[in-house]
């Protein structure tokens, strides 16, 4: 099946099982804002205590805060926001749809990248086990024609972004033939610079109120907060500062389900270290990160780091983390080195002074900054697009949500076989007995098999049948989601057996 056609039925099975639905949907929606359904919560809260256990009870020099959404408007000036968080738009005049420009020509490389791909898999068909990738891409002519194509797009591009250059971005959309995928045409207007930052007024009049900001990343809360956290916590360099809170963006490409909203969430954290060392740390922390990536097993294939093609304002050194989701490698994560633009402005608007006093080189600084920033929503579509798989089986098929046991929204479904003879009330005990330690669900009715395919459905790992035999001799069958085998065990013995699978040790063990 196409990718494409796995994205959109993961797409409407996330909503026909209570994972994500459209923001105000009996109102006909609204445009790329979500809302999570009673088990999109779940997986989300899971998700987002993989991180911050992570960060926070890993690292003894990393601690957490919750800083509010509406922060003084000076910060983002302080920030560049004000200033310089812009996209690139352009429109097409007859279909009147408006793009990001950078976007239009990210995609035409990726269809180069498409292109070169589509030949070796291709000659790995034809060549089989003596095939030879690394020297395929090297000689093979399409190939490389599609691969100098690329690279010379590539280079344009990267030029005209750290230029600033709007005119040269329409120029490039021009030369490369780029049409509008709604009217099919070429009449596009000038590229121009757009805000991304939604605002708002604090106050109750119109004269006296404050233009304020809903913040659009999560790390000023922090930079604003280093002083409070050093002084109080006895902080000593390096150490970080975590955050996870949500995030606002009046994004205009917003496409592609939960992968860009105008209302996210963020898992961020700063980490302040000695000025000149901050890029052994971008080192450290990019290896940390995509460690605790592949820890969920989705595959080492699956990911990759992309370099950017422009720096941010604020960085001296930037990667991306990418998924191999269904439309393509994207970025899930960012890693950048900031280095001390965050506070020396905030030290410059505020007129505070925002310094580390270094015992072991007996002197003041700014400290340096390397952040990791996650995308929640970004994190929960990588971990159902890995997840979701459609599997023949010998009678029937069924639907499968394969997600790490750690992360499933429902651990353990408990079924009694028929609803009398007391087996419901034997089901219950055990729900009672485990629901403190695990998300049980109780379910009774239809066939064992209907209910099966439910829990697949969701993701549930493990399924728990109780039968006659139970009321005899207190075992039950546990029935395994992924290689659908079942064995007896003791009903004593099912919390060990859960437990061992979803634990959040087992991943950190990996970090
Ligand atoms: N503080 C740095 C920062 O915000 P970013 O690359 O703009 O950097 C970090 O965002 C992460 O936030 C991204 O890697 C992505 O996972 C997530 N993100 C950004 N914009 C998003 C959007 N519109 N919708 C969903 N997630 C988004």
């Amino acid at each position: 099946m196409a990718q494409e056609d796995i994205f959109k039925k993961l797409v409407a099975h996330c909503k026909e099982y209570g994972y994500v639905f459209q923001s105000s949907e009996i109102y006909d929606g609204l445009g790329a804002v979500y809302d999570y359904g009673q088990y999109g919560v779940e997986l989300k809260n899971n998700i987002k205590k993989y991180w911050w256990d992570s960060m926070v009870l890993l690292h003894e020099n990393v601690v957490g805060i919750d800083s509010a959404i509406f922060m003084h408007p000076t910060i983002w000036k302080a920030s560049g926001h004000v200033d310089a968080f812009n996209d690139p738009l352009i429109d097409n005049k007859d279909s009147k749809k408006r793009y990001r420009a950078d976007v239009l020509i990210e995609e035409q490389l990726a269809k180069f990248e498409a292109k070169m791909d589509k030949e070796v898999v291709k000659a790995q068909k034809r060549f089989g086990d003596s095939f030879d990738e690394k020297q395929f891409r090297e000689t093979n002519p399409r190939v490389l024609a599609n691969q100098k194509k690329y690279d010379e797009l590539h280079s344009r591009f990267a030029q005209a972004l750290n230029d600033n250059n709007l005119e040269e971005l329409k120029q490039i959309i021009i030369d490369q033939e780029i049409v509008c995928p709604i009217s099919g045409t070429r009449n596009w207007t000038d590229v121009r610079q757009f805000n991304l930052m939604f605002a708002t007024e604090m106050g109750s009049t119109a004269d006296g109120a404050l233009k304020v900001y809903l913040r659009p990343e999560t790390a000023q809360g922090i930079f604003v907060n280093y002083l409070n956290v050093q002084k109080t916590g006895r902080m000593k360099i390096p150490f970080g500062i975590a955050q996870i809170g949500k995030a606002f963006r009046n994004e205009i490409v917003a496409r592609q389900f939960i992968f860009r909203m105008r209302e996210f969430e963020q898992m961020e954290m700063q980490f302040f270290v000695r000025p000149g060392t901050e890029l052994d740390w971008f080192e450290k922390w990019k290896e940390t990160r995509i460690k605790w990536h592949r820890a969920l097993g989705f595959g080492d294939e699956n990911y990759r780091f992309h370099e950017h093609e422009k720096l941010a304002h604020y960085a001296n050194a930037a990667v991306d983390v990418e998924y191999k989701f269904p439309f393509g490698f994207k970025e899930v994560e960012g890693i950048h080195s900031r280095t001390d633009f965050d506070l020396s402005q905030h030290e410059k608007y505020s007129g505070k002074k925002i310094r580390y006093f270094d015992p072991e080189l007996n002197e003041s600084y700014v400290p340096f900054v390397v952040e990791t920033s996650i995308g929640v929503d970004r994190m929960f579509l990588q971990v159902i697009s890995a997840s979701y798989c459609e599997e023949e089986l010998e009678k029937d098929s069924r639907v499968v949500l394969k997600i790490p046991p750690v992360l499933a929204p429902v651990k353990l479904a408990v079924m009694p076989l028929v609803k009398k003879d007391g087996l419901p009330e034997k089901a219950r005990e055990i729900i009672d007995d485990l629901k403190f330690n695990f998300n049980c669900q109780y379910d009774e009715k239809d066939s064992i098999g209907k209910r099966y395919r439910r829990q697949d459905a969701i993701g549930t790992p493990f399924c728990v049948t109780v039968d006659h035999q139970t009321t005899q001799d207190n075992t039950v069958t546990i029935r395994y989601r992924d290689t659908m085998e079942q064995e007896r065990v003791a009903i004593s013995e099912i919390g060990k057996i859960i437990g061992e699978q979803v634990s959040y040790k087992k991943l950190f063990a990996e970090i």
